[in-house]
């Protein structure tokens, strides 16, 4: 019995050294332990259709990484180049083999208006006065990109033909857009037909010497010449008055005979505005 003590003894000395004996079993910290990789992106959009983008990856802290794209092999560029728009996933991984989250990075296509410039030239022609004629017209020319539709009214319609005829006077909003919606806006503006060289000859000498009696809100024998279609619908008598002088003439201090010639040459040319 003595001996079974002294086995069992022994045994027991044996599990209690081995237990006070035995190792910590955590492993020790490694590489990885407490490291963050993190990774930024900088992109470089592809144009809409075409794979020519790229993504351009910074993984920190500092070191050397490979990378790879939507669980690709890993490579030590750190651009990937030749991309489409869509979603890609992108890892790093440290020379101690650690690596980063999956970082998602979406590529749109570029804004194919970014940088780019579109001329729009406007050529108009009048809106004609007395009688008042809804008859101007743009044309407008334009430049730096192709497939262009025209808009008179800020874009609310557009249409095919770069000419816009039947225009009253007045600031148009125009828009031309290009094939990809890139527009370019300006405000033409209609000006009303200025009136011919005879015309405005006639009616500046009749502000000089018909002054207050007709201008500036004069009626005398109810006739006022502040509308200037009324020069034009009265050129018969203003001729009658001014030059035949068969009745009493106007004005009452008489006009000289450049002045008569003025009117003469005007009501000769077919005394109309555009004359
Ligand atoms: C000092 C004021 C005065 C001046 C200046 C004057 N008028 Fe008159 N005008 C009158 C009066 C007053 C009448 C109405 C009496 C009459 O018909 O004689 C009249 C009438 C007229 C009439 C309408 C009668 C018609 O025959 O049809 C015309 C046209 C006219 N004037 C043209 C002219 C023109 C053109 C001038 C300038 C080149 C001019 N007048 C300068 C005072 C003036």
């Amino acid at each position: 019995m003595k001996k079974n003590y002294l086995i069992i003894s022994i045994l027991a000395c044996t599990v209690l050294f081995v237990f006070s004996c035995k190792k910590d079993t955590v492993a020790p910290a490694g590489p990885c332990t407490g490291l963050t990789i993190t990774i930024n992106s900088s992109q470089s959009a592809p144009t809409a259709g075409q794979s020519n983008g790229s993504i351009t990856v910074t993984a920190t802290p500092s070191g050397t990484y490979t990378y790879s794209i939507n669980n690709g092999a890993y490579q030590s560029s750190n651009i990937f180049n030749n991309l489409a728009t869509g979603n890609y996933t992108i890892m790093a991984k440290n020379a101690d083999g650690c690596t980063s989250a999956s970082t998602a990075v979406t590529l749109s296509a570029a804004n194919p208006c970014n940088g780019l410039v579109i001329t729009l030239t406007p050529v108009t022609t009048y809106a004609d006065v007395c009688p008042t004629a809804n008859n101007g017209s743009i044309t407008l020319t334009a430049g730096g990109s192709s497939g262009y539709t025209y808009s008179k009214d800020g874009g609310t319609t557009f249409q095919a033909s770069n000419v816009f005829s039947n225009l009253a006077a007045g600031n148009y909003p125009v828009v031309v857009k290009d094939v990809n919606g890139c527009t370019k806006s300006q405000t033409v503006t209609v000006s009303p037909n200025p009136g011919g060289v005879n015309f405005n000859l006639v009616r500046n000498m009749m502000i000089s010497r018909c002054g207050n009696c007709h201008f500036n809100g004069g009626s005398d024998g109810g006739v006022n010449f502040d509308d200037k279609c009324n020069i034009v619908t009265k050129w018969d008598r203003i001729n009658t008055r001014c030059v035949v002088q068969t009745t009493n003439t106007m004005p009452p201090n008489p006009l000289n005979s450049t002045d008569k010639r003025i009117i003469t040459d005007w009501v000769n040319a077919g005394h109309r505005y555009i004359d």
